[in-house]
């Protein structure tokens, strides 16, 4: 039985990679795509995800959601790694659909709502579509299968401060909601990602299988690739997004540690993940006091790398 999930987004170049995975993969039933600010302005991400899955031939509802972090000031979004339109700055074929009228809370918790019990949220930006949807409907909690967070860090410190992972940082205050509502919660974060490299042999494959949406993402991918070229020294990318649905599809892959996350909200430590395996006991208690969660802290790099290719060779 596939599972039906709803992809909450900002995409971005490995989200695009991300997509078309949840587009194409058998085992996948995308009920829709949430949008936010993030990698692009929410405009841009929600004309992204539009075009993205008409490349691929699909009619796929996208609602818009948040345009700025439900506290703090925005920050600029990172056109030096995504391109200021969220794909490598590549020329970007005209988009037809047009969005769901409904904001993306709203979507999501009416799709949770319609099929109680049954539906993965999946969520690979900042995460505020998620804290909104539990603000409008605080039952989904009890009625989502399962929610699956790419986000955060717990032992490979960050990639947008030293303790802080970008969709953490992005939002602090709507992760330490979502990360802290007691609902069924995976955290695949950098501890993961930093260890998954796509190649160019494996977006060589890719490009080769997925025609018109194969170009756009060999495209992006090239600009993607010089920044991690440049910042981290490695020759392809971290296909942070596509874990989440590695994850989903293949934990066997995948090593888990169960226990309380918190996040930090302000400071110098703003969007740290901050991780208290379960059953460890600190003087101070209040590092045990969050529901528990599960957190992805080993992987099979190579083993995830190769699915991703081998999914849309
Ligand atoms: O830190 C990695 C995450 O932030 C990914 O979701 C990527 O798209 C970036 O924005
Ligand atoms: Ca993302």
């Amino acid at each position: 039985m596939p599972h039906p999930i709803i992809f909450d987004t900002d995409p971005g170049v490995d989200d695009a990679q991300a997509i078309a995975i949840a587009l194409r993969h058998p085992d996948i039933e995308l009920l829709g795509m949430t949008t936010t600010y993030g990698n692009v302005d929410v405009e841009t991400a929600t004309h992204n995800a539009l075009l993205l899955a008409e490349l691929a031939g699909r009619e796929i509802p996208v609602a818009q959601g948040a345009a700025a972090p439900m506290v703090k000031p925005r920050h600029p979004a990172p056109a030096h790694i995504h391109g200021a339109n969220g794909l490598g700055n590549i020329e970007l074929p005209a988009v037809r659909g047009r969005p769901d009228p409904r904001s993306a809370a709203q979507f999501i918790v009416d799709t949770v709502n319609a099929r109680p019990g049954e539906v993965t949220l999946m969520a690979v930006g900042p995460v505020g579509n998620l804290a909104a949807a539990l603000q409008l409907d605080p039952a989904i909690i009890d009625k989502v299968k399962q929610v699956v967070i790419m986000g955060g860090s717990v032992r490979e410190g960050g990639n947008v401060t030293p303790v802080a992972e970008a969709n953490m940082f992005n939002d602090p205050d709507a992760a330490a909601r979502v990360l802290t509502a007691g609902w069924p919660l995976t955290l695949v974060g950098l501890d993961v990602t930093h260890r998954c490299v796509l190649t160019p042999a494996h977006m060589a494959r890719i490009e080769a299988g997925q025609g018109a949406l194969g170009e756009v993402l060999a495209g992006s991918y090239a600009f993607y690739r010089d920044f991690y070229y440049e910042f981290l020294g490695i020759d392809g990318c971290c296909p942070h997004d596509s874990c989440a649905l590695a994850w989903l599809l293949r934990p066997e892959l995948f090593i888990t540690s169960r226990g309380h996350l918190t996040v930090a909200m302000s400071g110098d430590a703003e969007g740290q993940t901050i991780f208290a395996p379960e059953g460890r006991a600190f003087i101070e208690a209040r590092w045990s006091r969050t529901p528990l969660v599960d957190v992805c802290l080993g992987v099979d790099g190579k083993a995830v790398s190769d699915w991703i290719a081998d999914t849309l060779a």
